[in-house]
């Protein structure tokens, strides 16, 4: 709606130094110093156009990380080969993904044990046994698609509210 205020991450130029992984891009809502109201009202909208197969992002959303990442088809084929029954937190890289994007996955970075940052996001992190994310805090393994898959953590990284407005171009929020 008109109120709800929107930042537009634009990663396209910093990507230009080729893959890797390109680090924190603040929203400008963070600088503008919003009040508590606009911030919880806030949509952070990122441009996924230039993130390459298997390379992530971080943004930060509502003050905290944000993972964003293109999987390639080799890990969308790892996501879909795992049975739902191995998983502690059942849910299909479908059921994370949005239809006809499902090489797009949007995560909160914040471990859901005791909130850490995992690591795996940035290039040459150690992205843990399952070829996600790793909670270097107590010993979380995330898989590819975001899943818990070893150690303390209850539940999968929380996919938060997000939408494709275009082709390129997700709203978080
Ligand atoms: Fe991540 Fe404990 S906070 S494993």
């Amino acid at each position: 709606d008109g109120v709800r205020r929107r930042d537009f991450i634009n990663i396209a130029a910093v990507s230009a130094a080729g893959v890797g992984t390109i680090g924190i891009v603040y929203p400008l809502v963070s600088q503008m110093a919003p009040s508590a109201d606009v911030l919880a009202d806030s949509t952070t909208d990122v441009d996924v156009s230039a993130i390459e197969p298997g390379q992530s992002i971080k943004a930060i959303f509502r003050k905290q990380p944000l993972f964003v990442k293109r999987l390639t088809p080799a890990e969308i084929a790892e996501a879909n080969a795992t049975p739902l029954s191995d998983l502690r937190d059942a849910e299909s890289l479908a059921d994370r993904t949005r239809p006809g994007h499902e090489d797009i996955l949007v995560t909160m970075g914040v471990c859901t044990h005791l909130g850490c940052v995992p690591l795996g996001a940035a290039e040459g992190e150690n992205k843990g046994e399952y070829d996600g994310y790793f909670c270097p805090c107590h010993g979380s393994h995330y898989d590819v698609a975001g899943r818990i898959r070893k150690g303390p953590a209850p539940t999968n990284l929380e996919v938060p509210e997000y939408e494709f407005i275009s082709d390129t171009v997700i709203a978080v929020g």
